[in-house]
């Protein structure tokens, strides 16, 4: 067979041009880094470049040896999505209702403590941009935002209250009535957290309640300029609800967690509060019947997110068997190691009504601020959306545990 001629030519820039995603410099302020972050885990990573390690530990860590974690991640890498084809999967509606009101995505924004020290913009920032979505969002009781300041800055906004019960019971009385009367429309009870876990990160950091921060943290925090100089040219990073005490944060430590709580102090909550509320922390069937008994309005299958108890259940192999009890009397919510669209959508398939995420907005909030959380939730809403459209499924209602399973 005679060899066939190849016609040559010249490279030619004009067909080069297109293919290369190469921009001139751009000096308008955004930041390119921040949408290069195709993932929550890029998000994780670029964080890195710019909170000092100790603030990164504190967000990134769990208890002990971070088992409860890993493993929980590990469960959401085993998931199978069982797609269906040739259906028409042009709209995708990724809405749901969550306690009776709509919200954009089954998506809630977690508790977390402490978050100016992540950004300056803080729980006000981050709430901003949870609002921006019509999405829930959660104030810790730890935040360095207290429920009147959030109240005042974002009153229209759906914001929930996540509440320890102190051991002095008149204390939590009146955190209660700050939340009632700063707008807050459901009470969070956390309840995994009768004692601190043992996060060993942050004591090997020094970033204990109070503070012991050793030279290398010290000098590792200097490193990371333009964080030092917002922590410094905006007010002190503080819990805010312990403002209007006197005692040393040393003293109110011991204060914070009660472990003489039982379910009568959630009847008791419930008689004072008078309005939504949900139990986070919850790790068995069996509890979640008590507390259907009782009346509350969800509950959230957590550990965590792995830093209290570790080597726990995982929540979503716990799923299944706390929906088939109790999934008809109360919404029940999940959380732990969400970093991606699958992995919120393996949750509704296999039978949760909405999850929390925590370190998935923090990543974005350390990375960029408010630009970095609109990425996290820019990223899931992508990957859900393509995610059902590839399972052939349009609403959320419609995404059941025919979809989805866990593999051995
Ligand atoms: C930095 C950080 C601080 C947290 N602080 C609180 C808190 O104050 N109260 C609470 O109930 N849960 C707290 N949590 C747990 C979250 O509410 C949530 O259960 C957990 O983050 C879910 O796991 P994920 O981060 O893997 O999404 C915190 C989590 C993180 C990462």
């Amino acid at each position: 067979m005679s060899a066939m001629k190849t016609h040559r030519q010249l490279p030619r820039w004009k067909t080069i041009k297109p293919l290369l995603g190469w921009h001139l410099p751009r000096f308008d302020g955004v930041d390119k880094k921040l949408l290069r972050c195709i993932t929550i885990q890029d998000l994780r990573e670029l964080s890195t470049q710019r909170v000092p390690k100790a603030v990164y530990d504190y967000v990134d860590g769990g208890a002990n040896e971070e088992i409860s974690l890993s493993r929980a991640r590990e469960t959401f890498s085993r998931v199978e999505f069982r797609p269906r084809v040739l259906r028409d999967v042009n709209e995708v509606d990724l809405g749901t209702t969550i306690l009776g009101k709509h919200s954009n995505l089954p998506i809630i924004f977690a508790p977390t403590g402490y978050t100016r020290m992540m950004h300056h913009s803080g729980e006000i920032g981050i709430a901003t941009v949870a609002t921006s979505h019509n999405l829930v969002y959660s104030l810790s009781t730890m935040g360095t935002t207290s429920a009147q300041e959030l109240g005042v800055a974002l009153p229209n906004s759906r914001k929930w209250f996540q509440l320890y019960v102190w051991r002095d019971r008149e204390q939590t009385k009146a955190f209660v009535k700050q939340a009632k009367d700063a707008g807050f429309e459901a009470l969070i009870l956390t309840v995994d957290t009768p004692v601190a876990g043992q996060r060993n990160r942050d004591i090997r950091n020094g970033l204990t309640v109070p503070p012991k921060i050793n030279t290398k943290t010290f000098f590792n925090m200097a490193t990371k300029v333009k964080w030092c100089f917002n922590v410094l040219t905006t007010p002190p990073l503080e819990f805010a609800t312990f403002r209007q005490f006197t005692k040393p944060l040393s003293e109110i430590a011991a204060t914070f967690f009660d472990p003489g709580v039982t379910f009568d102090d959630v009847s008791w909550l419930k008689t004072i509060w008078g309005g939504p509320i949900i139990v986070k922390g919850i790790q068995s069937v069996e509890d979640a019947k008590i507390l259907a008994k009782i009346g509350v309005d969800a509950i959230v299958l957590s550990n965590h997110g792995g830093r209290q108890l570790d080597c726990g259940v995982v929540p979503l192999e716990l799923l299944p068997e706390v929906v088939a009890a109790v999934g008809k009397k109360m919404e029940i919510y999940l959380d732990g190691g969400i970093m991606s669209g699958k992995d919120v959508l393996a949750a509704i398939g296999l039978g949760a009504d909405a999850v929390l995420i925590g370190r998935a907005y923090l990543y974005g909030a350390m990375a960029g601020g408010m630009a970095g959380v609109d990425r996290s939730i820019h990223i899931l809403t992508q990957e859900m959306k393509t995610t059902m459209q590839l399972t052939g499924v349009t609403s959320i209602k419609d995404f059941t545990s025919e979809y989805v399973r866990i593999r051995n």
